[in-house]
């Protein structure tokens, strides 16, 4: 298949368009570049020994979104383009809204329009919102978030759904859990901009020496160590999970939307992950209690038996492996992709 990869430079995105051309499909990506660096492509190129075909510019722009697929003969898309800071999204949730809305309505409309009905897109476990039960399963309703980020995946499935409902569409909505890890080459991984907002990069700054110490966000939780429990997967099953979830939809054409959870089904504490960091990387990790972060819950995991049994696809990877991978490309790139 001929898949248009939306957000293709970023982290999520970058690591799929790998397993794309591994599974003998042939990603295109296009990227504002307004959270990543031209220079993933170089390394996307390295990987694969393939040319990626790349567009540079914003999906909000709809006469360019609708040439790029005039001219694109895409089989299918897979829609990672978006914002998606929790704690940013509360500071400016206008910007939130207007990219992660304005980017769907404009490719959607392009799909239409030039008859492409494929559409993976990435949602995530916050829109089960504070209120369900733990493990999440997929059929929970009332989808709720307690952020702007969120609300607009809320309002981005409902929107994918209602088209979906009409014919026009077949749409996968996956939801991930923590998203961790990296490339086992350790030349593609995660290079947020700025301090870090999640656990994970956090660390591997720490550990690498670009910041002093970590800050635990509470030790007072009703956890067996009193740090929240999360649901932490490795990118690399992640993007398994979308050629999965892409090759279901072709081999189903009358599915209209489903979701799947991504996720490994089971809580690591923030203190066994910074354990786990310190034993794969050889350094210590320093770190003191801080107070809670508005927002956090205690605990969440996903049920994610609906994926093994529809899509034969689970995470297969280890918490340690996560944690070996990060390092890898943490001390191979300090400060990230070059320029
Ligand atoms: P990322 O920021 O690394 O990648 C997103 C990419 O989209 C970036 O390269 C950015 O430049 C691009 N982009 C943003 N707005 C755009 C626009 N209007 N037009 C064109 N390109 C645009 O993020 P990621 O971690 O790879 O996440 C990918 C997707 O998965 C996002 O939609 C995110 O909300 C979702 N998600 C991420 C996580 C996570 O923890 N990483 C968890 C659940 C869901
Ligand atoms: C994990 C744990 C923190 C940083 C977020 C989004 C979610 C999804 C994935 C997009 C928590 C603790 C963190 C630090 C810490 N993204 N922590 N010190 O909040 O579970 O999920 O990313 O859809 O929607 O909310 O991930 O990595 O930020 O935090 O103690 O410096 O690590 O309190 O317990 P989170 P996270």
């Amino acid at each position: 298949m001929r898949v248009l990869v939306t957000g293709g430079a970023g982290y999520i995105g970058s690591h799929t368009v790998v397993q794309l051309v591994a599974a003998g499909h042939q990603p295109v990506v296009v990227d504002s570049f307004v959270n990543s660096r031209p220079s993933v492509i170089a390394r996307l190129e390295e990987l694969t020994g393939e040319q990626i075909e790349t567009h540079s510019f914003d999906l909000r722009d709809a006469d360019k979104t609708s040439a790029l697929f005039a001219e694109g003969g895409f089989d299918a898309v897979i829609h990672f383009a978006g914002l998606k800071a929790v704690g940013e999204s509360s500071q400016i949730p206008l910007e939130y809204y207007d990219n992660n809305l304005g980017a769907t309505f404009s490719l959607v409309e392009a799909m239409r329009r030039h008859g492409v009905r494929t559409i993976v897109f990435s949602s995530s476990a916050t829109v089960y919102g504070e209120a369900a039960p733990v493990p999440y399963v997929e059929d929970y309703e009332p989808l709720a978030a307690s952020s702007p980020y969120g609300r607009t995946k809320v309002m981005q499935e409902r929107i994918l759904s209602d088209v979906a409902a009409t014919g026009e569409l077949q749409v996968a909505l996956l939801r991930y859990f923590n998203p961790v890890g990296a490339h086992p080459s350790g030349r593609i991984g995660e290079d947020p901009q700025g301090v870090p907002n999640n656990l994970m990069p956090f660390i591997a700054q720490v550990a690498v020496g670009r910041r002093q110490r970590l800050q635990v966000f509470g030790d007072d939780y009703p956890t067996p160590d009193g740090t929240p429990l999360r649901d932490y997967i490795h990118v690399e099953d992640l993007a398994a999970g979308h050629v999965a979830a892409l090759e279901h939809l072709a081999a189903h054409p009358d599915l209209a939307v489903r979701a799947w959870n991504l996720g490994g089904g089971r809580g690591t504490s923030v203190l066994e992950m910074i354990t786990a960091f310190e034993a794969a990387s050889g350094r210590p990790i320093p770190y003191e209690i801080a107070p809670r972060r508005a927002g956090d819950l205690a605990a969440f995991w996903a049920d994610a038996t609906r994926a093994e049994t529809e899509l034969g696809w689970r995470a297969e990877r280890t918490i340690e492996q996560m944690c070996a991978d990060t390092w890898r490309w943490q001390s191979g790139n300090p400060q990230g992709y070059p320029g």
